[in-house]
């Protein structure tokens, strides 16, 4: 429809016999529609001025009832027809009452060079990340009794937007290590004909928990241009920063996403206490997103409050395990955490294996694993 109407504003103007000398800008389609039809036309013609313009703003119509439609579908509930059924995700884990709260906010120290050009990146990144955010997090004086719209106004406190820009935003960064880190080990595995030691489904595992955090997140509101515009921007990037580094320094990457999952950790664990205080009142009893109820197997009555709690325990996992891979030999050792992860008990308040605590590890579960198959034999 939309061809054909370009096709006769073409004939009914053709474009050769003034030409104007103001470049305007014009749709891709339209000079491509335009050249394969008639001679190619030069920069700002008559024809540019009359129709350009009025395509300009059909086009502009046209993309904002796409994103109407697109952000209507992705708030409304999946018809039963497109709604994926069954065992869907790759493994990850499904917390505990006791798990959930046996988390710590963790911090290790960075001794070598590399470790410490990896937390000074990370400690950037979230300057950054606080400035887009407008976050301050100022400490909030002894013995206010501020209200909720007070705190707010004054900076000690981020409103519900605020935290799902900041979540959102954090989310779809935090996709992109395990993703690049799974890709590069899998295409050298597959280059260099030799095995790869575990590692390529724990760090594909990861990426897939993050977008599901994404995916969870994105239902309670629908993003603007400008927001995934810096998306886009950010995305792109990461990936080839990230990328390039983990060639060179796979370690290092692995360093670099276990100190970005402890400043995880501490944004969420300040969400939860912010909305268990009352501070997110928007969020108070909101009930969990239908793909969080799945995803997480929780209950069918589960809040919000319970997803972030989830969450904080995922990254808790992604903290523990880059932490305890960056401690590895990553050519050589085998991934501990290939067969099975720590409980929430060890996760929650230690910050990684080093690597002797990671062959004593792996050498536990290669030993469960032998006993339950010689049971199954028997
Ligand atoms: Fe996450
Ligand atoms: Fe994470």
């Amino acid at each position: 429809m939309l061809r054909t109407t370009l096709l006769a504003g073409v004939r009914l103007v053709p474009a050769h016999r003034a030409a104007c000398s103001v470049p305007l800008a014009r749709p891709q389609y339209f000079s491509r529609v335009w050249m394969s039809t008639r001679k190619p036309v030069g920069r700002g013609t008559r024809f540019d001025l009359l129709v350009g313009p009025r395509l300009l703003l059909l086009r502009r119509t046209v993309l904002r009832r796409r994103m109407k439609a697109r952000s209507q579908h992705r708030l409304s509930a999946p018809s039963p027809s497109s709604r994926v059924e069954g065992d869907w995700v790759l493994f990850h884990p499904v917390y505990s009452a006791e798990e959930l709260k046996a988390v710590e906010v963790l911090h290790r120290e960075a001794t070598t060079i590399p470790d410490k050009l990896a937390y000074r990146l990370v400690r950037f990144a979230r300057w950054g990340f606080d400035f887009v955010s407008r976050y301050k997090h100022r400490p909030i004086p002894p013995g206010s009794n501020m209200s909720v719209k007070e705190l707010r106004e004054g900076g000690y406190i981020l409103d519900e937007r605020g935290w799902l820009s900041r979540i959102l935003f954090l989310e779809t960064i935090a996709g992109v290590p395990g993703m690049v880190a799974g890709m590069l080990r899998h295409l050298q595995s597959i280059r260099l004909m030799r095995r790869d030691n575990g590692w390529i489904h724990t760090c594909l595992q990861e990426a897939e928990n993050e977008r599901m955090h994404l995916m969870t997140f994105m239902t309670l509101r629908d993003s603007p241009l400008w927001f995934r515009a810096l998306i886009l921007g950010a995305q792109g990037v990461f990936f080839n920063m990230f990328f390039f580094t983990y060639l060179i320094s796979p370690r290092t990457c692995h360093r670099f996403v276990g100190y970005l999952e402890e400043e995880a950790v501490l944004t969420y664990t300040r969400c939860i206490e912010e909305l268990e205080r009352g501070w997110i009142p928007e969020w108070a009893d909101k009930p969990a997103p239908e793909i969080a109820i799945d995803y997480w197997r929780l209950r069918k009555d589960a809040t919000l409050l319970d997803v972030i709690y989830a969450v904080r325990s995922d990254e808790t996992t992604h903290r523990f395990v880059n932490h305890s891979l960056a401690n590895l030999v990553p050519d050589q050792d085998v991934n501990p955490f290939a067969l099975q992860e720590p409980g929430m008990d060890v996760k929650g308040g230690k910050i990684a294996f080093d690597r002797k605590e990671s062959e004593e590890y792996m050498r536990g579960v290669q030993k469960l694993v032998r006993e339950g198959k010689a049971k199954i034999e028997e």
